[in-house]
């Protein structure tokens, strides 16, 4: 018989990467429901749930918020498409591969991109954005990166907005690593066009892309001059599914629908005040570990993101072997470096279900045993010792 015809049964993995993250079970289980139709009225009382919880979760009275079916690059491309006129100004503050993506996708939408570039592991600076936007005189949005996956760095948002706006721009923002892990405050920092994924610090698998607009930004998308490049994501057609007109317009991914709706409960259960502490205080432990470990943590001190840590491999060290050795040894992924900083540094996701010392101190644990036997030297037990007095002090 073929092996295809065999059942798969995924080994079950600590996923302390760049996201996918582990899941909660109860975001599983509502997943295995059975389908309802994407017009059955029982589903449309889910799609209010989740449109409800998700303003709770991005602290926003926006209208316009609704799950784009797709990953996060979906919640950027809808976001950028919807904003962006062919011949618009963009300007796309930079610190990281996925604020490069930005520009990419702007591009694409046949806007003229100004990129303001920042060192890999700083934050994006306002005083540049401010700059910037006093070179060209008609921009139409500035797109940031809250949270830079690629470098582990969290940026300021409150003061680009208030700049952005100064200059009539919108302020378009990517907190797919922040969101449900990291405070977003939509409202309050005044973001016009917020976006994030599920895999990530929401405890769901990947597959939609919550997004928000401010009335401005629905403002601007109800007086563009052309059509919304892409069918699939134009926001004024997939508002009328959403809102009251219930009207089709593609087959709802309903079952990642009913998983998101679950995660969200999850979230805000626990909180979201209390949810951010519990992100900061495990990213402290662990950053306490890797130091004591020796190791040199990447992203400039104060701009450290709480759910995803980056850390410089140390020298004599195969960024490869250890993390083939944490994944077939102690089934624990970790992320590894993109772009310039491939082989060089690692790094480690603590989001959502992910983000507590049970699993800060399996991996410190494997790490610790895995760099002894590559011929790095450590005193045994140094990174747990320096975590659990993190964790310690925090109880
Ligand atoms: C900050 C950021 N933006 C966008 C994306 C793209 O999301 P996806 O891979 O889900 O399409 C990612 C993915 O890791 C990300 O970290």
């Amino acid at each position: 018989m073929p092996k295809y015809l065999d059942e798969f049964h995924p080994p079950t993995r600590l996923l302390m990467g760049a996201g996918p993250s582990n899941v909660n079970p109860r975001v599983l289980r509502a997943m295995s429901a059975p389908l309802l139709g994407h017009l059955d009225p029982d589903f449309i009382g889910v799609m209010d749930d989740v449109k409800s919880m998700l303003r709770l979760v991005f602290q926003t009275n926006n209208n316009l918020t609704i799950p784009i079916s797709g990953t996060g690059t979906a919640g950027m491309e809808a976001a950028l498409v919807n904003v962006l006129e062919p011949g618009d100004t963009l300007v796309t503050a930079v610190n990281g591969y996925f604020g490069g993506r930005l520009s990419d996708i702007g591009a694409r939408c046949g806007a003229r991109v100004h990129q303001i570039d920042t060192p890999w592991g700083e934050p994006v600076d306002p005083a540049a954005v401010e700059s910037e936007l006093r070179k060209h005189p008609k921009v139409k949005a500035v797109a940031m990166v809250h949270a830079e996956t690629s470098t582990g760095v969290l940026s300021p948002v409150e003061e680009i907005a208030r700049i952005a706006h100064r200059h009539n721009a919108l302020l378009i923002l990517d907190t797919v690593t922040s969101l449900g892990g990291v405070e977003v405050a939509v409202d309050r920092w005044d973001v016009d066009v917020c976006y994030s994924g599920t895999q990530k610090c929401l405890g769901c698998p990947p597959g939609l892309a919550p997004i928000t607009l401010s009335p401005r930004a629905e403002e601007a998308l109800n007086h563009r001059k052309t059509p919304v490049q892409s069918w699939y994501f134009d926001l004024s057609l997939l508002s009328s599914y959403w809102g009251d007109n219930r009207a089709y317009h593609h087959t709802a991914p309903i079952s990642m629908i009913f998983g998101l709706r679950e995660g969200l409960r999850v979230v805000l259960e626990e909180g979201l005040q209390k949810r951010f502490q519990r992100h900061q205080g495990n990213a402290a432990a662990l950053r306490a570990g890797l130091l004591a470990l020796g190791l040199e943590l990447f992203a400039k001190d104060g701009c450290r993101l709480p759910s995803l840590t980056s850390v410089h491999v140390p020298s004599g060290v195969t960024d490869a072997r250890v993390r083939t050795a944490l994944l077939r040894t102690y089934n624990i992924e970790i992320g590894g470096g993109l772009g310039p900083v491939a082989g060089k540094v690692w790094r480690i996701g603590l989001m959502g279900e992910n983000s507590y010392p049970s699993s800060l101190f399996t991996l410190l644990s494997a790490l610790e045993t895995i760099l002894t036997g590559e011929g790095y030297e450590v005193a045994p037990g140094v990174a747990l010792a320096a975590a659990q007095q993190v964790i310690a002090g925090a109880t």
